[in-house]
């Protein structure tokens, strides 16, 4: 009889990490590989933020534990940082530093839900969500959503839900499809989270990365949701490791105790980089400039061979196509563009198990020169897909 090995952990592979892992193996081999799969800026954090570290490393390399919430000084800069850029004030008894917003996750799911408690997720969606759930042993309540509203959840979807739900996460700007909740929408969504007693978990991890109207933060709206956030998008730390949860205070007490005895601490040195990045929001808001024109490139040129089928991207760096058109099997039709085009995109299976054969995402976090290329490379391959 084979040895044991858990129910909870048959959780299916993250397609977009595993490409990434293809990719960069033919890169390292020397195929030219055009990466619009990868879902991280492709610049790093200012390098003021890493001389500040190295100073730091200098003056005490034992880099010990820091607390577990993360240092305060770090938390009083991100309190700052909701002050200036939302104009509200928190106590940092409300904040919490993690591993990444995939720690923060982890910590939210494990101090908000028992097992069989059910929380829904928007479809087309962050893949991850419905593996932290199904480990934790959380039932996972699909939100299908389509391109009449943006492939946002609405109160509409709520209150269509067959199921009693104790938990919604919500993600604006959104991963996979760069489209934004709008604040009026936002606003329904947290009242009828709190008629319904269900708690709200808001992904904005993209916050920072939109290219017109801000995306509004759901603490506008509501202090009962837990908001998780990152270092790894706007912030271009994504190899760091760091992030951040807001919540009620009596939530940040029992993410304090997993903290201390799951993880003991946030990484160190990324602590420091993190807050002095904060400092230097100019070179980050320059990559967002350049996510920007890369976004408008695309938006002229995809159409022109045969990608018309486009979510309304506000935010992050990901576009999303409907290509029903050209296949009813993305993960092939990636295949074949890596194989034969050279350029890599994620298939939509990834974010939808459903509809998404029939999708892909394409993330413009590169240098505007590769999406050039992109755009080049794949107007003499695709014509000749049309309809295959
Ligand atoms: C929507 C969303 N949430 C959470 C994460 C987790 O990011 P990290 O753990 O790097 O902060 C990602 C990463 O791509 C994401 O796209």
């Amino acid at each position: 009889m084979a040895l044991k090995l858990s129910k909870r952990s048959d959780i299916p592979v993250f397609r977009a990490l595993d490409i990434l892992g293809v990719v960069n193996e033919r890169t390292a081999r020397g195929e030219d590989i055009i990466h619009l799969e990868a879902g991280q800026p492709s610049d790093g954090a200012p390098k003021e933020a890493l001389d500040y570290a190295c100073r730091v490393i200098n003056a005490d390399p034992r880099l010990g534990y820091t607390e577990a919430l993360g240092m305060p000084l770090l938390r009083d800069r991100i309190a700052v940082w909701y002050r200036d850029t939302y104009g509200i004030d928190m106590d940092i008894s409300r904040l919490a530093v993690t591993m990444g917003g995939s720690g923060g996750f982890l910590l939210a799911f494990l101090s908000l839900f028992e097992i069989g408690d059910k929380v829904a997720v928007p479809t087309p969606g962050y893949p991850p969500y419905r593996s932290y759930l199904k480990s934790l042993g959380i039932k996972t309540v699909e939100i299908e959503t389509s391109a009449k509203t943006n492939y946002q959840p609405t109160v509409a979807h709520l209150e269509a839900l067959e199921e009693k739900i104790d938990g919604l996460v919500i993600n604006s700007p959104a991963n996979p499809t760069g489209t934004l909740i709008p604040p009026a929408e936002l606003k329904k969504i947290a009242a009828w989270c709190k008629e319904h007693k269900v708690r709200l978990i808001s992904d904005e991890l993209y916050h920072g990365v939109t290219y017109g109207e801000k995306a509004e933060t759901v603490l506008r709206y509501t202090d009962e949701a837990v908001i998780l956030n990152s270092f790894s998008k706007y912030f271009a730390m994504t190899g760091w490791r760091l992030g951040w949860l807001v919540m009620p205070p009596e939530v940040t007490k029992r993410v304090k105790c997993l903290a201390e005895s799951l993880l003991i601490a946030p990484p160190t040195l990324a602590q420091h980089v993190a807050y002095k990045t904060f400092d230097h929001t100019d070179v980050l808001d320059g990559y967002v400039a350049r996510y920007r024109k890369n976004l408008e490139i695309l938006k002229k040129r995809l159409p022109a061979i045969g990608l018309d089928r486009l979510s309304d991207t506000k935010g992050a760096f990901y576009l999303y196509a409907d290509i029903r058109h050209l296949t009813n099997d993305s993960e092939a039709f990636c295949r074949r563009m890596l194989d034969e085009a050279k350029v890599a995109c994620t298939p939509g299976v990834d974010f939808d198990e459903k509809r998404g054969h029939g999708t892909i995402r394409i993330s413009f976090a590169g240098s505007t020169e590769s999406v050039e290329e992109a755009c080049k490379r794949l107007s003499a391959w695709l014509p000749a897909k049309a309809g295959g």
